[in-house]
């Protein structure tokens, strides 16, 4: 790791938002996105269920995350800030639209935290 990504690091003292390279902190697609999604998207974001039919967006797979909505794509790599993904899990857009469709408990910050270093780290099918 650098000097400049130790001095973030520090800074902001959360490791796994740093996206900094080192190796220790990167994220897994198939040993920790995948499973959340799983978890909390899958029963509407597959063929057949409400999220997939309404937007086009099946999230059961790698090939179908990164496919997005029939309007365009949901992850832009390298910036969760500007992907569609991270702003509906998170609440950044209109209540109505967050996700989980209807859940009011919405992602635990773990899992936000996973997804946002994901799409930082180049949102790689690893
Ligand atoms: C209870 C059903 C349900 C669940 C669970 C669900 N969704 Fe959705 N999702 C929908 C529906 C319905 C739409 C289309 C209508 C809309 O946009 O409100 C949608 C649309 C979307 C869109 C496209 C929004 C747009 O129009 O640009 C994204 C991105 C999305 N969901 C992500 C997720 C993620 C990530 C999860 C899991 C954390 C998730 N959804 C869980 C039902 C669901």
């Amino acid at each position: 790791m650098d000097l400049l990504c130790k001095a973030a690091v520090a800074a902001m003292g959360i490791l796994a938002l740093s996206g900094c390279g080192d190796g220790l902190s990167t994220v897994s697609f198939a040993g920790q996105v995948k499973p959340i999604l799983d978890n909390n998207c899958v029963s509407c974001h597959a063929v057949g269920k409400p999220g997939y039919e309404v937007s086009g967006l099946a999230l059961d797979s790698y090939a179908g995350l990164m496919k997005g909505t029939r309007f365009g794509k949901v992850v832009v790599p390298g910036n969760p800030q500007d992907s569609v993904l991270n702003m509906l899990a998170e609440g950044r857009a209109d209540p109505s639209i967050s996700m989980p469709h209807g859940d009011q408990r919405g992602l635990y910050k773990e899992e936000l935290a996973t997804l946002r270093a994901w799409v930082a780290q180049g949102a790689l099918d690893n």
